[in-house]
């Protein structure tokens, strides 16, 4: 293993924006279909050879793969595993998306608590310290928001971290006024805001997640930067961007060199880096994803383990959760 690799295994991770609809295992995905009398279209370790050109192909993808979990408790099992995974590679804590319009066959109250009791067994076990975010889509209503809030009120477990907002914006167009009432609703009642931005929206959309969603961070964002007055005002105010830079390259950039990691880190932005859609990538790890993108923008050591620092501060946990994840970056640091 080279010395990069080796320094990015080892190192205390923290991801922060990572689908949990896109961690499944071909072979989890087999298990449960079998489970229902269902075979996958293809062998598990082909199922991720889709052909997904862009976005709106692969959120259908999801809805395919998420079919093939029939019961809570697969959704509770596939939370575990994805605990476990996280840890053989030392994520000390993730927080994962779920997309509940992916999940028809369930209720809101049977996923938080399916979810919650996977990543529950997941960390007994030795598992990551997992959380996760409801999210909306961008083709749903104000009144399926409004419902999504009320379900998270109903039914909070401390596993859940809050709201967020994903689909295809270049589709929906701008939304930040229809779901305002939603995300304000959410704060109010103590629950963390990310919103996805700034990836099939350019800088509007981030500015709209800014302003009418009030999001505490942007995933993706990465379009901000075709806004230099916008990337300022993100640099100034700190506001965490989770980009995930391999995601990117497969649905946005057609040329790689159109991607603005190297500009976010030296305007001073506030990079988080994750994966996004793992399975979709190869069954790509965080080591992996950090070695790429120190490669490709030449991130040192030390920016490396800052991206991990800038994520403990915008995770959606309590101080004593973050205290402990920054006493492991520091004891990490000072022995390497
Ligand atoms: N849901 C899963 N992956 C996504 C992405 N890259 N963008 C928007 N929504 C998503
Ligand atoms: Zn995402």
């Amino acid at each position: 293993m080279d010395q990069l690799t080796d320094f990015l295994r080892q190192m205390p991770k923290i991801e922060l924006h990572v689908h949990l609809e896109s961690t499944i295992t071909g072979w989890l995905l087999e298990r449960f279909a079998v489970r229902q009398g269902r075979t996958l279209p293809r062998a598990p370790e082909e199922l991720y050879h889709c052909s997904a050109e862009d976005l709106s192909d692969f959120l259908g993808f999801l809805d395919r793969i998420c079919s093939y979990v029939g019961t809570t408790a697969d959704l509770a099992e596939a939370a575990e595993h994805f605990s476990a995974a996280c840890r053989e590679e030392n994520i000390l804590y993730a927080e994962a998306i779920l997309n509940p319009t992916h999940w028809p066959q369930f209720s809101l109250p049977d996923i938080i608590s399916a979810v919650t009791e996977g990543f529950d067994r997941g960390e007994a076990a030795g598992g990551a310290d997992c959380r996760f975010t409801l999210s909306l889509s961008r083709n749903q209503t104000a009144e399926e928001a409004d419902a999504l809030v009320s379900a998270m009120e109903r039914c909070r477990t401390p596993r859940l971290a809050g709201l967020s907002i994903d689909g295809n914006e270049a589709l929906s167009g701008r939304t930040g006024d229809r779901f305002a009432p939603a995300f304000a609703r959410a704060r109010e009642l103590g629950f963390g805001l990310t919103a996805h931005a700034g990836e099939s929206s350019g800088p509007e959309g981030v500015l709209d997640a800014l302003e009418c969603l009030k999001a505490d961070r942007i995933d993706h964002g990465v379009r901000a930067a075709e806004d230099p007055a916008l990337l300022e005002r993100l640099a100034a105010q700190r506001v965490p961007l989770n980009v995930c830079l391999s995601s990117n390259l497969a649905l946005l950039y057609r040329d790689p060199r159109e991607h603005p990691l190297r500009q976010l880190l030296d305007v001073g932005a506030a990079v988080t880096l994750s994966r996004d859609d793992p399975m979709f990538l190869g069954a790509l790890t965080l080591t992996e994803e950090l070695r790429r993108a120190a490669v490709f923008a030449r991130m040192s050591e030390a920016e490396l383990l800052r991206c991990q620092e800038i994520a403990v501060d915008a995770a959606f946990c309590g101080e004593e959760t973050k205290a402990a994840l920054r006493a492991a970056l520091e004891a990490f640091r000072s022995q390497s």
